[in-house]
């Protein structure tokens, strides 16, 4: 029998590492987000990026975005310090119109002109006023929303090459079409975003549509139990105490994640001068996230 398991084609071959290796020397799945920047004249500048990830997670907030330094994109961020990583849905009409705001040498006029984007108002324009910066307009076809400023601390500092930037953007802000809000906090339901594999032969990008998203439960053996959690929450330090009953609100929460979730349930709890952790203030929390 065919034994192709271990068959030539099964074989690892050294592939090389050209320059844009995610795109040229491997198969990386990107998501697709649409950078929108304040221009010099004041206009939402569209821009089309792939290489944007989570960078700080737990106690601080940030994105990584990585851009041609001569992008209007880098030059807006440079000068005004805001962004809004805009997500939007798998859409084949709409990932065309990305390919073309992605096209390098564009003015914003130009872009604008061609863009089939709705723009709406920042919510945090009141906010702009009150600390001097103005924030970029957002894309209403938006799954979500990631509204950012730019870290220039040396929080994470970089001696690439000239032609590229890396930004470290803080998250001020995250905001949700309502029904995949909704499915966030149900626990269930995806929205279907793009997967970008970049731009592979010099003459396309690669997209493709993921599918419906299918749960793996951790082995029990490995998962959070009540009892878990208590061993936990007693292992905090602090006064606060925790009601049993609330223990089982936390089962679902990665074990990884347990003691930074436990931490900041009890600042919350410590900044309202509570000292027993109920299941009621739980969802409160809940909620309030
Ligand atoms: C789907 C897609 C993803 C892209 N990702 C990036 C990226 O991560 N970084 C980058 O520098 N350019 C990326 N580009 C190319 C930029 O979109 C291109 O440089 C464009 O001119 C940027 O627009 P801007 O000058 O208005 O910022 C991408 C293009 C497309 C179509």
């Amino acid at each position: 029998m065919f034994d192709w398991f271990n068959s030539e084609e099964k074989e690892f071959v050294d592939v090389g590492i050209l320059d844009n290796f995610y795109q040229t020397s491997s198969f990386y799945p990107m998501p697709v987000v649409l950078c929108t920047t304040v221009s010099e004249n004041g206009l939402t500048n569209i821009g089309s990026y792939s290489l944007c990830f989570p960078f700080g997670i737990s106690k601080d907030h940030y994105m990584m975005l990585i851009s041609r330094s001569s992008s209007n994109t880098a030059r807006n961020i440079k000068a005004r310090k805001t962004i809004a990583l805009n997500f939007i849905p798998y859409d084949k009409e709409y990932l065309k119109n990305a390919v073309e705001l992605g096209y390098p040498g564009e003015t914003t006029e130009e872009k604008l002109a061609e863009s089939i984007f709705t723009l709406v108002p920042s919510e945090r324009e009141e906010e702009g006023k009150k600390d001097g910066l103005v924030y970029p307009e957002v894309i209403k076809e938006s799954v979500q929303v990631f509204e950012c400023t730019v870290d220039e601390s040396d929080v994470f500092h970089y001696d690439g090459p000239k032609i590229e930037a890396h930004f470290l953007l803080k998250i001020d802000k995250i905001i949700m079409q309502k029904r995949y809000a909704e499915y966030l906090k149900e626990g269930e339901g995806f929205p279907t975003l793009p997967v970008d594999f970049g731009y592979r032969d010099s003459k396309q990008f690669w997209f493709s549509k993921h599918s419906h998203p299918y749960a793996e439960p951790i082995p029990k053996s490995k998962g959070v139990s009540t009892d878990a959690v208590r061993y936990q929450v007693e292992r905090m330090e602090g006064a606060i105490k925790w009601h049993p009953d609330s223990y089982k609100k936390l089962v679902k929460v990665p074990r990884i994640f347990l003691k930074m979730v436990i931490g900041k349930i009890n600042e919350a709890a410590a900044s309202e001068s509570i000292d027993l952790v109920t299941p009621e203030f739980l969802d409160k929390v809940n909620a309030k996230r």
